[in-house]
């Protein structure tokens, strides 16, 4: 068995989740379930990153202590995540006691070898960033250009990582491993970065911020957020300075850190810089997502824009959130911005989950119980081409996983269901039936059916509820390894009676006008 260990940035808790969060974790929880049909042992971890000025002020701003807004928008993280079926192994709070303790080892173990030092600064930072700003990256009026407000003039004595003493290890990193950033064209991004990079300040002034991990011995500085934040990828899986548990020892390094595009830097340049001065091996991919707008406008507080995941799902009264999931997990190609609308999402689930997918196992399981009482007999054939084409999408879908390309293998099993959905319409088993051709009509409903078991595994990680329901209504085992579905020699489809009229029921209700009459009706 392999391991496969992946995780999600860690979100500020000083406000809700939004759809943008859940985009992420619904992206990583759609990985992490691929892997898992690969019967890879598979780590999946989230959780919240809890420090620092932004979240200090917001504590103020509302009477409350930072560890109470913690406390309460965690929940919120948690709860949203249950309601998305996003199902991780571990949440991480960076305010849990051992990864405090852990990463005041690291910064201790990183001053005394001589990568940490102090140093006198002034310099401008955001603290929507939450990090010090390149005054030419600054835009013309002198604001940070993703937040678009003016950062404040800071003058301390910080901590310094060194990382220009690992620029060169950094960029040969990179350039030798192609699929080190994905997409690929992220890197060059990262490779201008790199080549006029200082090195960082990863403490502050405790007059300045008192809401963090403070520094052993030097009680007047804090650690400041991203040596804090980025820490978690080990400590939440138990890595210590001088002791690494067999859990840290299992799946380090990570198979895959996915990260919105904002922070992409932070992974792929500071990050790195720490690995390489722990002496620990480096992860294998870092993929960078892209951002989600609403109706084609940045989402923010100030625009009234901000969705909550589950507003959706509460919204349009739906059962399970796989409609959603399916909608968030292929709005966007790797690494592109995606958008989400109302209208769209109606359409697409509608046409996808409901129209293509849905119908088609409906239909074909009551010509079934029309023409054969429910049985799949010996002699009905499956046709080998489709089986193919079957066996075929498992391999592109595997592919596309590798290179997450996640909404490139969602396109791929729609192409199968609209291929079988064609061959039903060229077939005409009701045209067989009529015709008394009852073998010939009995094989193309067979077909149908056993490429229906290959979608239900495919469709599994986007949509686990639907899944689940199309595999019960088949008689299939859900938890049979992706590599024995495509296997062409591999019949998923019990010979005998499959199902009885009154259990044909529909995998997805359309979202529509008549299903939200139900719900204002309440
Ligand atoms: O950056 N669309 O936290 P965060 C898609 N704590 N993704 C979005 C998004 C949007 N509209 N808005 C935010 C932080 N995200 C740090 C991370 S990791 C060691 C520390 C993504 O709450 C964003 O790109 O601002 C990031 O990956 C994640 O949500 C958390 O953002
Ligand atoms: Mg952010």
């Amino acid at each position: 068995m392999e391991k496969y260990y992946l995780t999600t940035a860690i979100d500020y808790v000083n406000g809700k989740p939004h759809i943008g969060h859940a985009y992420e974790k619904i992206l990583t929880d759609v990985i992490a379930r691929h892997y898992s049909q690969r019967c890879d042992d598979v780590y999946f971890l989230t959780g919240t990153d809890e420090h620092g000025v932004k979240i200090q002020k917001t504590a103020a701003a509302q009477g409350i202590t930072p560890k109470e807004l913690c406390d309460m928008n965690a929940q919120s993280f948690k709860d949203a995540w249950k309601a998305l079926d996003v199902d991780y192994t571990k949440f991480i709070r960076t305010t849990d006691d051992y990864h405090e303790a852990v990463v005041q080892k690291i910064f201790k173990k990183l001053v005394e070898q001589g990568d940490i030092y102090k140093h006198s600064y002034e310099g401008w930072y955001c603290s929507g960033c939450e990090c010090f700003l390149n005054p030419k990256d600054l835009t013309e009026d002198g604001l940070c250009p993703d937040h678009l407000k003016k950062p404040e003039i800071v003058s301390e004595e910080n901590y310094f990582f060194k990382l220009t003493k690992y620029k060169d290890a950094i960029i040969k990193h990179i350039k030798e491993n192609p699929t080190f950033i994905v997409p690929a064209f992220r890197a060059n991004e990262v490779l201008n970065q790199l080549e006029d990079i200082q090195d960082i300040s990863v403490s502050r002034s405790k007059s300045n911020v008192s809401w963090g991990v403070d520094v052993l011995d030097d009680p007047e500085q804090v650690i400041y957020v991203w040596i804090d934040a980025l820490s978690n990828y080990i400590t939440a899986i138990g890595y210590d300075v001088d002791n690494e548990s067999d859990e840290f020892k299992k799946y380090w390094p990570v198979d895959v850190h996915v990260i919105g595009k904002d922070i992409l830097k932070f992974h792929s340049i500071y990050w790195i810089g720490i690995l390489m001065a722990l002496g620990l091996p480096l992860p294998k991919h870092i993929f960078a997502h892209g951002w989600i707008t609403i109706d084609e406008s940045k989402m923010s507080k100030s625009l009234g824009n901000v969705i909550s995941p589950t507003s959706v799902i509460e919204n349009y009264n739906l059962e399970t959130p796989d409609a959603f999931r399916y909608y968030m997990a292929t709005s966007a190609a790797c690494g592109r911005d995606g958008n989400y609308s109302d209208d769209d999402f109606k359409e697409k689930v509608n046409a996808h989950l409901a129209n293509s997918m849905g119908n088609l196992l409906n239909r074909t399981l009551s010509m079934l119980v029309k023409y054969f009482d429910g049985e799949i007999k010996e002699e009905f054939v499956v046709n080998p081409e489709l089986k193919k084409l079957a066996a075929n999408t498992v391999s592109f879908v595997k592919t596309h996983f590798d290179n997450f390309e996640i909404a490139e293998a969602a396109h791929e099993i729609m192409t199968l269901v609209d291929a079988t959905n064609k061959y039903v319409t060229d077939n005409a088993p009701w045209t067989l039936a009529k015709e008394e051709k009852m073998t010939e009509c009995g094989s193309v409903l067979r077909t149908v059916l056993e490429i229906m078991c290959t979608v239900s595994s495919l469709i599994y990680p986007f949509c686990p509820n639907i899944a689940r329901a199309m595999s019960t209504q088949l008689g299939y085992n859900l938890s049979v390894p992706l590599d024995e579905v495509a296997n062409i020699e591999y019949n998923a489809l019990k010979i005998g009676k499959l199902i009885e009229k009154e259990d044909i029921k529909p995998v997805f209700l359309r979202v529509d006008s008549e299903f939200a009459d139900k719900s204002s009706k309440k």
